[in-house]
């Protein structure tokens, strides 16, 4: 079987970037084909130059058929730290295939603006307990798209936004390419899907694990501890 051709889609450093070129370098199942950043600055660039996956720097991020060509006839395209709106436009004729990370649980904490930093200034600020990574599709409007999966992160009484954001980034490296790999693996459906935390989201001790179900059809996805 050739693996299916995931497009990542950057305008930063690309941890999350480097855990799907990890998580997918041997995977028969999916490959990252191509790297599309929003400028030339995105460190993430290198990432894929030294894992030998093709780049594309987008000259105008907000013209549609642009974003379409770059994705160059990827299946699934992820955007894993990308600053730009995606033109309805694209949206539309990649409708359902384009998914995002954001580092909190969506609906709060998200829309226009809020991004790195902020995220978790204004959940500090909020007062609540919990935090977490959401990876959602993408539609018209930033960070609204239906929830595929969530994993929460307790939110420490001492927590600044870095320490927040550090728990929170390890636990996107584990979520992404595990949705990633579950929504390859159903044939990246037409229809939305939510895959679910297989019992509680929660572990004891230090152990971080990310355990997903597909809500669909009761399929069991793969586990991540470490
Ligand atoms: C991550 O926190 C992601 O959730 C958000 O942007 C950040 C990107 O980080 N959308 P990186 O470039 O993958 O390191």
């Amino acid at each position: 079987m050739t693996p299916v051709p995931v497009a990542v889609l950057v305008s930063g450093g690309g941890t999350n970037l480097q855990a799907l070129l990890d998580a997918l370098r041997d995977s028969a199942v999916a490959r990252v084909s191509r790297v599309v950043a929003s400028g030339a600055d995105a460190g993430a660039l290198e990432r894929a130059r030294r894992a030998g996956v093709p780049t594309t720097v987008l000259a105008r991020p907000d013209d549609p058929d642009e974003v379409v060509t770059a994705a160059g006839g990827a299946r699934l395209v992820v955007l894993a730290g990308y600053l730009k709106r995606i033109p309805p436009a694209a949206v539309a004729r990649l409708r359902w295939r384009v998914i995002n990370i954001h580092p909190a649980l969506l609906p709060a904490f998200g829309g226009s603006g809020m991004y790195g930093r902020r995220v978790h200034q204004a959940v500090l600020a909020s007062g609540v307990a919990l935090t977490g990574a959401t990876v959602h599709y993408v539609d018209e409007e930033y960070d609204r798209g239906p929830i595929i999966a969530q994993w929460p992160v307790p939110v420490r009484p001492d927590d600044t936004p870095e320490t927040l954001a550090a728990r929170v980034l390890a636990v996107e490296h584990r979520l992404l390419p595990q949705v990633v790999m579950e929504l390859v693996r159903l044939g990246v459906p037409e229809k939305p899907v939510r895959l679910s935390a297989k019992g509680s989201a929660f572990l004891t001790g230090d152990k971080l694990a990310v355990d997903l179900d597909n809500a669909a059809d009761g399929r069991t996805g793969g586990r991540a501890d470490c």
